[in-house]
């Protein structure tokens, strides 16, 4: 259709998006063509947008070949995926989808707490192994009431998350890169220190190259032989080797993840370890949720080519939004 902008779909987007985007665009799925390549060199000239998420992002060489983009919607508040700098220097803009998913991922958070604490996985076998019967009761587990948890990135989902284990009564902690005026909880500007001193840390800190693999060996020994590690960031925060070898050395006691260092693959000692829990990164996987995201990134859009702004652009690209 001549009058509809030619939109790239790189990865999933959900029927309602897919019908709000037909309204006003024509699309063209990256992932479905045979030849990616050919794509871009027939209908590459046409392209002025592009839909993509969290995990696909933007393939870096396609920023530069796309000499008509002009805005990048992700469907995702984490946009590690995309070269935001490159973004820049050809001016396009770059919109995600934060405060609308702040409620999920921080219960995906304390789910995965309240899980590795309470012993979920290893009670749930007590039972399917028979050990109920034969043993009698389980070992004990931890309380959440009085546990010290220090959160790694206290940005929008780290406060939510703070604010809800204030109400189980757990000790908060957090380290980021500066203290926050006003804030309730302990801050610690060394994150060996926090870990030291914590039950349990939950990581919910952007990913990219300045977090990378933070969570090393040396937090890990730090967090101790009764800590939790919960991680609902991204894989790449964490050293995952070292995580492996901390579980099966009694390092430490157990951990929560929903984020993996090469999703979809998550190491088989991992999955089964007994104290620990694993999901396939389902931190805002809510019918609800994704529907709020969903609309963001289609909004998002729609606002651009109405009058060339984005309503949630990336932080680092504020400055290429027109005032609204
Ligand atoms: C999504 C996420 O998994 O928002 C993020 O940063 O990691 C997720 O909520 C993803 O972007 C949706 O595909």
């Amino acid at each position: 259709m001549a009058d509809k902008i030619d939109l790239l779909v790189i990865g999933d987007i959900t029927v309602e998006m897919q019908h709000r985007l037909e309204t006003k665009f024509q699309l063209h799925d990256y992932f479905s063509a045979t030849d990616k390549d050919a794509l871009i060199a027939q209908q590459g000239s046409d392209i002025e947008a592009i839909a993509t998420n969290g995990h696909d992002g933007v393939p870096d060489d396609l920023i530069s070949r796309l000499e008509n983009l002009k805005v990048i919607s992700c469907y995702g508040v984490g946009y590690d995926a995309i070269n935001v700098a490159a973004a820049a220097d050809k001016a396009i803009l770059v919109s995600h989808t934060p405060d609308v998913l702040n409620d999920e991922v921080a219960v995906t958070a304390i789910m995965l707490l309240m899980g590795v604490a309470r012993q979920l996985r290893a009670n749930m076998d007590w039972i399917s192994s028979g050990d109920w019967v034969k043993l009698g009761h389980p070992p004990l587990s931890r309380s959440l009431t009085g546990l010290k948890v220090g959160l790694v990135g206290y940005g929008r989902i780290g406060q939510t998350i703070a604010e809800k284990l204030d109400i189980f009564g757990c000790e908060v902690s957090y380290h980021a890169r500066s203290e926050r005026s006003h804030s309730p909880h302990r801050y610690f500007g060394n994150l060996t220190e926090m870990a030291g001193e914590c039950d349990a840390l939950v990581v919910i800190t952007p990913g990219g190259p300045a977090t990378h693999q933070l969570i090393n060996a040396e937090i890990l020994k730090a967090l101790g032989a009764e800590g939790f590690l919960v991680n609902v960031a991204r894989g790449s925060v964490v050293d995952e080797a070292a995580l492996v070898n901390a579980l099966e050395q009694g390092i430490i006691a157990g951990a929560g993840l929903d984020v993996f260092e090469k999703e979809p693959h998550v190491p088989l000692a991992l999955q089964q370890h007994p104290h620990v829990i694993c999901t396939p990164h389902i931190g805002s996987a809510t019918v609800q949720t994704r529907a709020a995201m969903g609309n963001l990134t289609v909004d998002n859009l729609m606002q651009y080519f109405l009058d060339g702004r984005v309503l949630t652009p990336v932080p680092e690209l504020k400055h290429l939004n027109p005032a609204g």
